[in-house]
């Protein structure tokens, strides 16, 4: 499982990077307007903090294959290092997804609603697949469903490309996708937390504390204790 934070909140990546197994950042348009700041500027600082291996992905807003091909050039010689480019599943978005695999541009096929235009976009060279688990669920369809139906075509068609669910609203979605084998989830901030959550853990690590320093003394560790 690769653990990718869905955020341009450089503040919240860093923490992420600081405490979690990070794989990833990804964005999106509406995403990198919410920090309201120059893109360029949010998209370096993003890459200084997660270094040059980690992945970044980054959406292209054009419509058009050749307006996004462009876009992909672009973002890849100013931003570099271990890049994905994202591109939506619309005819336009496929043609460029088959011209950038030519050029050798990672692309990240998005805004995925069902497992055929997942299988499309990996066929025509998309490294990633992103469904959207809640938005799908959001419309009485099945997010986890749409995600094990595409990992099974994967399997079955032995196709390299990894599925990156994302559109979480709470960590029972991660949890399931998790089940049904999902390669990676793109999570938000407060969701990443929120997977990791229990008060019994705080219960019992307090617990544990409370005994220890009840015989060894307040703030004693295994250190101290000759
Ligand atoms: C991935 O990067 C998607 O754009 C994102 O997870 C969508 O999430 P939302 O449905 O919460 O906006």
């Amino acid at each position: 499982m690769l653990y990718i934070i869905d955020t341009a909140n450089l503040e919240a990546i860093e923490k992420a990077y600081n405490f979690y197994p990070m794989a990833g950042v990804t964005t999106n348009p509406t995403i990198i307007s919410k920090e309201n700041k120059n893109f360029l500027v949010i998209l370096k600082g993003i890459r200084k903090i997660i270094g040059a291996e980690s992945m970044l992905h980054v959406q292209a807003v054009s419509l058009t294959a050749e307006k996004m091909v462009q876009e992909a050039e672009y973002l890849n010689s100013v931003i570099g290092g271990n890049l994905y480019v994202k591109i939506p599943v619309i005819p336009e978005g496929i043609k460029a997804i088959k011209i950038l695999k030519q050029k050798g541009i990672k692309t990240t096929a998005t805004a995925i609603f069902t497992a055929q235009q997942a299988l499309i976009a990996a066929v025509a060279g998309a490294s990633f697949v992103a469904p959207y688990v809640n938005r799908i669920d959001n419309i009485s369809g099945d997010g986890v469903s749409v995600v094990a139906q595409i990992v099974q075509l994967f399997d079955q068609y032995d196709i390299d490309a990894k599925v990156l669910a994302a559109s979480f609203k709470n960590v029972q979605q991660v949890h399931n996708v998790a089940l049904v084998g999902g390669h990676s989830v793109t999570v938000n901030p407060e969701i990443l937390d929120a997977m990791l959550a229990h008060p019994l853990t705080d219960w019992s690590v307090n617990q544990f504390v409370n005994d220890w320093e009840s015989v060894y003394g307040i703030g004693k560790t295994t250190i101290d204790v000759k």
